[in-house]
């Protein structure tokens, strides 16, 4: 069986940068809508969360065991902050095509206060209730709204979101550049807003620089994206 970094097709001592791109791109070639498998983009995907996560042994700038990291694979330091809340909070939402409906920029500062006086449907802005341990993707199904996603591991950035007030931690195993990171775009597939009263806009897959990420839902079992 290749070693982690082969299948990326990394040097062994790779940084987390350039495992990161080499994951876009090989995502990309070994997606089944690009002529690959299921098998090998699950291939590509294991080898990504072990490099990252430190726990593959090929890697020379490993520091931490996968023990250490309490999910294993999943999380990539014992001391980073959850990504999922370990209390009940509450997020505020809005779907990012009204935005464009209405005109309104994601950068707007009253952007949540229009939101409110435009009177919209509940599946298009509202507040749910994310429970502990819950990722904020499971918590919109559990209140009924069937936002966009895909793949549910980190790969295919249907289920991207943009964190305008709160805080949700990056996790680990996700395709976001560090520039996005950086301007709030999170994959709710993985994890939800850790503080109260958190806003989202979610359906941000429309967004330009977020779409050339996009893999294609239609291979995924169970898609129901919008
Ligand atoms: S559903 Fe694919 S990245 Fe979240």
């Amino acid at each position: 069986m290749p070693a982690p970094h082969e299948v990326l097709g990394v040097d062994p001592a790779a940084d987390e940068a350039e495992i990161r791109a080499a994951y876009r791109r090989r995502a990309k070639e070994v997606h089944p809508d690009q002529g690959g498998s299921a098998e090998q983009f699950q291939a590509v995907r294991d080898a990504y969360e072990q490099l990252l996560s430190g726990s593959a042994p090929d890697r020379t700038s490993a520091t931490e065991s996968a023990e250490t990291h309490g999910r294993g694979t999943q999380s990539p330091t014992a001391s980073r902050e959850p990504d999922r809340p370990e209390e009940t909070v509450t997020v505020e939402y809005l779907d990012y095509e009204v935005l464009d409906d209405h005109g309104w920029s994601l950068d707007a500062t009253d952007l949540f206060e229009r939101a409110r006086r435009a009177d919209l449907e509940p599946d298009a802005h509202g507040r749910l209730a994310v429970e502990p341990g819950e990722t904020l993707l499971e918590a919109a199904e559990h209140n009924g709204f069937a936002w966009p996603f895909a793949c549910r591991g980190g790969a295919c950035t249907n289920c991207a979101i943009a964190i305008v007030d709160g805080r949700m931690p990056p996790p680990v195993g996700h395709i976001l550049p560090e520039s996005m990171i950086e301007r709030g775009i999170r994959l709710s597939c993985l994890a939800a807003p850790i503080t109260d009263n958190a806003k989202v806009v979610y359906n941000v897959k429309h967004m330009p620089d977020v779409a050339e990420l996009l893999l294609p839902a239609s291979r995924f079992e169970q898609t129901h994206s919008k």
